[in-house]
């Protein structure tokens, strides 16, 4: 189990993740709240930050409980403030340090084995260690940088100015393994099998033989957190899947006969009425949002109270929903940022809450899911917004509208499967404009419905771009779509990127 104190740098997760690849624990936990179960941890990690430790409000945290008590990686902003703390001096440097650098005069061979002279080192820093302190050791140099790695032998404290973390450093991972595994001797054994296992054990202690109740949206994250339970405890697992009427085309029926496939015990519950009803002459988008979502926690209240005796509500919430983030003050008020799910529900149901994906990053849940042995086509679906297509149909949201937008989504992505272009894709939809504009078909003049495709490439969805589809498959889709669904005679291809725009267009 590894410790990755956070100074609040963009790359914290980044670190994390890069841990998790090598199959080691570690967990995330802001730099002025050390952990209470210390012992459990083996190893630490300081991340970097982007304050100068030379500031007055920078974060100085006391990390005596940690300092040569167990070895430490310090990264960037970490080993600046290694070094400033322990008689070195740490000064606004001169050059510019940012991006690529080669390591130069490598010495020590546990820390940088299986790394030459040459290896490409991504730097990101405007403070840099201009002298180290008297106890360390000097053990790489850049061009440009010439205290690029240091130890302090008597602490077991490596210092570095780069960022192992990121892609652009060649052997970054190389370096965190010699770390973890050579010097601080953990094992390679944070595996999904091995997580599996664990987690069946621990829901089988935690939740015994009392009921849980979980909402399942088609997505891999509730789709995964119930099969584990569904694992640990059996059919005292109750699952909610309830149909929006907003879904797309057959997802209700095909999303249910898998989860029955896979032997899990669900219940369907179609209120598109309900949905509809209340969306009725609603246009703006986050009144829609609002009307969705209270709907929905009416009809999922409703289906849990005919669940006798139940005692808890299991929910898909996954690790980047729930770590605590260093606030850009870099003061001592750290915040948690709530998962949208969360507090969804009336209080009065006094359900205590089973999260098992809690502590996994997406691509780990993903990999858990292989190893249930999830269908791979349930594990790779494009993310899809609870409120579904009701957010893809701009302005009111009527029955006709959905079955229009439903057939053009549908064309949209069984082209996208036939192509072989669904993986390469991150997210793609369709939205129905509130448009019409002047067609021809036959000897006919129309006025029509326009729609609009929209596919992108992301990590995260925080940032996207348009994916550049081949011409062909584009104007074969556009066709079908003019040709088979009655209503539409225009498709237009979103290419803007996010930011400015948005994914979704409401
Ligand atoms: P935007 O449109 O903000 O979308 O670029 C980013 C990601 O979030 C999804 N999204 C939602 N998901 N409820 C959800 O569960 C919502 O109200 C919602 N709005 C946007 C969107 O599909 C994309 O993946």
């Amino acid at each position: 189990n590894v410790l990755i104190l956070d100074f609040g740098s963009q790359y914290t997760q980044l670190i994390a993740r890069r841990v998790r690849e090598l199959n080691i624990y570690c967990e995330i936990k802001p730099y002025n709240k050390l952990p209470e179960n210390l012992d459990d941890f083996k190893a630490v990690i300081l991340s970097g930050s982007p304050f100068s430790t030379l500031s007055e409000d920078a974060p100085h945290p006391d990390l005596s409980a940690i300092r040569g008590h167990k070895p430490m990686l310090a990264v960037c902003y970490g080993a600046q403030y290694i070094a400033h703390f322990s008689g070195g001096e740490v000064a606004p440097s001169n050059t510019r340090e940012y991006g690529r650098a080669r390591l130069s005069q490598i010495k020590e061979g546990r820390f940088f084995n299986g790394i030459s002279s040459g290896s490409q080192v991504w730097m990101s820093h405007s403070d840099t260690i201009k002298k180290l302190p008297p106890e360390a050791e000097l053990l790489a140099s850049t061009e440009d940088v010439t205290n690029a790695a240091f130890k302090i032998e008597s602490e077991k404290i490596y210092g570095i100015q780069f960022h192992p973390e990121v892609y652009h450093t060649q052997d970054g991972a190389r370096l965190l393994e010699n770390f973890l595994v050579n010097i601080a001797g953990l094992a390679q054994t944070w595996t999904p099998d091995a997580f599996v296992e664990s987690t069946v054990a621990e829901l089988k202690a935690t939740v015994g033989s009392e009921k849980v109740i979980l909402g399942l949206s088609g997505g891999v994250d509730s789709t995964v957190a119930a099969v584990l339970l569904h694992k640990a405890i059996g059919d005292h697992l109750h699952c909610i899947f309830v149909n929006n009427g907003l879904l797309r085309k057959n997802e209700f029926s095909e999303v249910l006969d898998q989860y029955s496939g896979m032997g899990l015990n669900v219940k369907g519950v179609d209120a598109s009425e309900r949905f509809l009803s209340a969306l009725k002459g609603v246009e703006d988008p986050e009144l829609k949002r609002k009307a969705i979502g209270r709907v929905f926690i009416e009809v999922f209240d409703e289906e849990a109270h005919k669940v006798t005796d139940a005692k808890w509500l299991g929910q898909g919430t996954i690790y980047p929903d729930r770590i605590e983030s260093v606030s850009a003050s870099g003061g001592p008020s750290a915040t948690i940022k709530s998962h949208h799910n969360v507090g969804g529900l009336p209080d009065y149901m006094k359900l205590k809450i089973v999260e098992p994906l809690k502590m996994l990053f997406k691509d780990e849940v993903r990999r858990v899911g292989a190893s249930l042995d999830i269908p791979g086509e349930r594990l790779g679906r494009h993310p899809f917004p609870g409120p579904g297509l009701g957010i893809r149909i701009l302005g009111e949201v009527t029955a006709d509208k959905v079955a229009i937008l439903q057939e053009v989504d549908h064309i949209f992505i069984q082209g996208l499967r036939d192509w072989g272009l669904y993986d390469k894709v991150w997210q793609a939809g369709a939205m129905l404009l509130p448009v019409q504009s002047v067609g021809v078909m036959g000897d006919e003049r129309t006025y029509e419905k326009c729609v609009a495709l929209r596919a992108v490439e992301s990590t995260d969805g925080m940032t996207a771009d348009w994916v550049n589809l081949p011409y062909e498959f584009l104007q074969k889709t556009s066709n079908e779509i003019i040709n088979k669904v009655p209503g539409v005679n225009r498709v237009v291809y979103d290419i803007s990127s996010k930011p400015p725009a948005t994914i979704e267009w409401e």
